[in-house]
C-alpha cells in the first residue's frame, strides 16, 4: 500500500515530495505516514465488533508518538517487556487494554504489571504460572491470566520468525495446556479468563489461523469439562505485507474469517497485529556516498546500515530500494551496502539502480521491525524519525548525539 509514486521524476510519499521534504534533514532518517497508519487500522476495526480488542504489539514500532496515535484509533497493546509497558504508560495509553506476553518475565516486570492493572498476562510457562500466582498473592490481588498454547501449525515463514511449532521456545504444548490450566485453577491468585496463541510472524494466508483455531476449539470444550470457562480467546499477531508483491489476505477478510469461525464460542476475541498495522507505513531515507565498480561486482555504499535497518542481514528480507530523483539512463546491477565493517551490512542485493553519488534512496515498508531493531554498532547514531501528519512532518525522535551514545560509560 505504502503509497509511493513519481509525479514526474520525483517520488512521492502520502502527498509530499520526498526530495524538498529531505532538505536539511540529516540522512539516514525513518519517514512513517500517519494517514496510512490510521488507514490500516480502519481496515481493521471496519470488521471488529463489541467483542473484538486489537493489541498492537508494540515490539514492530514503540515510538511514542505512535503508540500514541495507534491508542487513539481505540487499539490497545502487546507488551513484552517492562520496558514496553513504561512505553505505553508513558504514551498515555491505558493499561486496561494490555496483554503482557513473552518467555521470560522476570517477577519484578511482574510485578509492575500487577501494580499498573493490565488486563492479562500470556503465560508462557509453569514456572510463570506459579510465580505470578505468588507475587499476586504477595500483594493482595490476583491477576488475569491466559495460558499461550502451542497449535503446532507449520507456517511458511522465516525459521527466525515462525513461533508456532512444538520444538520452539514459545509457550505451552497443546498436549499439556489442559492439565495446566487445571493446575492455574487451583492457584487462588489466578484469575483464567483466556487462552492465548501466536504461531509466528509474516504469514500470508488465512489457513494457519484456521488450523489453529480448530486445535483452540477443542481445548475450550475439554475446559469446560473441567468447569474452566474462558472469556477471551487471543490470537496473536502475524498477518504479513507485501514487501515484493507478495499476495496477503486482506486484514478485513482475516478478521471476518476468524471472527466467524469462533462466533459460536461467544467470547471476546483479541488480535496482536504488529507489522500489519505499521510496516508498510515507513520508509528509511538514505544518501548514496559512494559508487564503487568493477568488472565483476559493483556497490552503492550509502549512509544507511545494518545499524539502522538489520531485517536484511538477519532475516534475508527483501525491502524494495527506490530512487527520489528518477534518471533516465542505463542501469546497472548494484548491490546496496552501508559503512559498517562487516560483510554482512547490505540494504540490497544485485538492485537494477542508475543513481549518482549524493543522491537520496528510500528502503520501503520498514514501518515495523526496522527502527526498534537498530543498534550503535560502529558508534553510529540511532537515526531521527519523522511522521507525515496532515499534510506536514513532525520530528518524533532526534538522532542520538555522540555525547548520548557515551553517555553511561565510565572511564
Ligand atoms: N504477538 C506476539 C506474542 C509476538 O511475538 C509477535 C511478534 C506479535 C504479536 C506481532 O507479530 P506481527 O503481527 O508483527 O507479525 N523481527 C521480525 C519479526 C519478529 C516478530 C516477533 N513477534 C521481523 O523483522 O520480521
Amino acid at each position: 500500500m505504502n503509497s509511493l509514486h513519481y509525479q514526474k521524476n520525483k517520488l512521492f510519499f502520502d502527498q509530499l515530495d520526498l526530495e524538498e521534504l529531505s532538505k536539511g534533514i540529516t540522512t539516514p532518517f525513518y519517514l512513517y505516514s500517519e494517514n496510512l497508519i490510521k488507514q490500516n487500522i480502519k481496515e481493521y476495526i471496519s470488521q471488529s465488533n463489541d467483542k473484538t480488542l486489537f493489541c498492537y504489539s508494540v515490539k514492530a514500532n514503540s515510538n511514542l508518538s505512535i503508540l500514541k496515535l495507534i491508542a487513539s484509533q481505540g487499539m490497545g497493546f502487546d507488551v513484552v517487556s517492562m520496558g514496553e509497558l513504561y512505553r505505553v504508560i508513558k504514551a498515555g495509553c491505558d493499561t486496561k487494554k494490555v496483554v503482557y506476553s513473552g518467555v521470560g518475565k522476570t517477577r519484578a516486570e511482574i510485578r509492575y504489571a500487577l501494580e499498573n492493572n493490565i488486563l492479562c498476562f500470556n503465560v508462557e510457562s509453569e514456572g510463570e504460572l506459579f510465580v505470578i500466582n505468588d507475587e499476586a498473592s504477595a500483594m493482595g490481588t490476583t491477576a488475569n491470566i491466559s495460558i499461550r498454547v502451542n497449535p503446532d501449525v507449520a507456517v511458511e515463514s522465516h525459521p527466525y520468525i515462525s513461533t508456532g511449532l512444538k520444538d520452539n521456545k514459545f509457550g505451552i504444548t497443546y498436549k499439556n495446556a489442559l492439565s495446566l490450566y487445571i493446575k492455574a485453577s487451583k492457584l487462588s491468585s489466578l484469575n483464567i479468563i483466556g487462552i492465548d496463541f501466536h504461531i509466528g510472524s509474516q504469514i500470508t494466508s488465512i489457513q494457519p489461523f484456521i488450523d489453529s483455531i480448530k486445535s483452540i476449539r477443542s481445548l475450550v470444550s475439554d475446559l469446560k469439562k473441567e468447569n474452566i470457562n474462558i472469556t477471551h480467546i487471543d490470537v496473536g499477531g502475524g498477518l504479513g505485507i507485501s514487501y515484493d508483491g507478495e499476495d496477503i489476505v486482506g486484514k478485513a477478510d482475516y478478521i471476518k474469517e476468524i471472527t466467524d469461525s469462533l462466533r459460536d464460542l461467544n467470547v471476546n476475541i483479541l488480535f496482536e497485529p504488529g507489522r500489519s498495522v505499521i510496516g508498510d507505513c515507513g520508509l528509511l531515507v538514505t544518501q548514496i556516498q559512494y559508487i564503487k565498480e568493477s568488472k565483476t561486482k559493483n556497490f552503492m555504499i550509502v549512509d544507511a546500515s545494518m545499524s539502522e535497518l538489520i531485517r536484511p542481514p538477519l532475516y534475508n528480507a527483501f525491502h524494495k530500494i527506490t530512487p527520489i530523483l528518477k534518471r533516465d539512463k542505463g542501469h546497472k546491477k548494484y548491490d546496496i551496502v552501508g559503512p559498517v565493517c562487516e560483510s554482512a551490512d547490505f540494504l540490497g542485493k544485485e538492485r537494477s539502480m542508475n543513481s549518482e553519488v549524493y543522491d537520496l534512496l528510500v528502503i520501503e515498508d520498514v514501518g515495523a521491525y526496522g527502527f526498534v531493531l537498530s543498534s550503535n554498532y560502529n558508534t553510529r547514531p540511532k537515526p531521527s524519525e519523522y511522521i507525515i501528519s496532515n499534510g506536514s512532518i513532525r520530528e518524533i525522535r532526534s538522532a542520538d548525539t555522540l555525547d548520548q551514545i557515551l553517555t553511561n560509560e565510565l572511564k
